[in-house]
């Protein structure tokens, strides 16, 4: 008898500010769309995608919370059972990159990852597309070098799909599973 083959199912959940883009961007990954308008997130959302990682067909969940500090009580069942973080900024704000330290640091405590010294982040600068930069990609780079992290950046207004950020996490995902 052939044995059954479960389906793998990866976890990538997004975290990051209120406003820095993360339905934004998921949405143009997923939908290959995008809108002007701001609707804040209420607790999470979840959209799967199938994708190809090294060969296999895999399903990619994207999971993406709300910025606010009034669903953060929300995080630690949301964090749990993620194969990859991906850490969302807007380029245009100091305040939104600089909070992905804390932000790291609670995925860490509340998700409870197998082994935190080799849990993937991916960090994704968003918002490119405007002209009144604040980060450049330069300290992005460094700080992802120092946490050891993957940087990407992009705009989920002007980019046509935003895919790289996402396969590398299903790529990155896929270790850990
Ligand atoms: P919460 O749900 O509150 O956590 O916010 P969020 O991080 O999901 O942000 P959201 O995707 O709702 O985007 C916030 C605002 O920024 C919206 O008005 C978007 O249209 C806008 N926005 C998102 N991505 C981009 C981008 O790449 N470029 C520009 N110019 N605007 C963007």
């Amino acid at each position: 008898m052939s044995e059954k083959k479960t389906p793998v199912t990866l976890k990538t959940i997004l975290i990051g500010n209120s406003g820095v883009g993360k339905s934004s961007v998921m949405n143009r990954y997923v939908n290959h769309r995008f809108s002007n308008m701001y609707r804040a997130t209420i607790g999470t959302d979840f959209f799967s995608k199938a994708v190809n990682v090294a060969g296999n067909t895999v399903t990619q969940q994207i999971w993406d919370t709300a910025g606010t500090e009034r669903f953060q009580s929300l995080g630690s069942p949301l964090y749990r059972g993620s194969h990859c973080c991906m850490l969302v900024f807007d380029v245009t704000s100091t305040a939104s990159f600089s909070a992905l330290d804390m932000w790291r640091k609670e995925f860490l405590v509340q998700g409870e990852p197998q082994d935190p010294s080799d849990f993937p982040f991916i960090v994704l600068g968003n918002k490119t597309d405007l002209s009144n930069r604040e980060v450049s990609r330069r300290k992005a780079l460094q700080w992802c070098e120092e946490i050891g992290a993957e940087y990407f950046e992009g705009s989920a207004k002007e980019d046509p799909d935003l895919e790289k950020p996402f396969l590398k996490a299903a790529e990155l995902g896929l270790k850990q599973y």
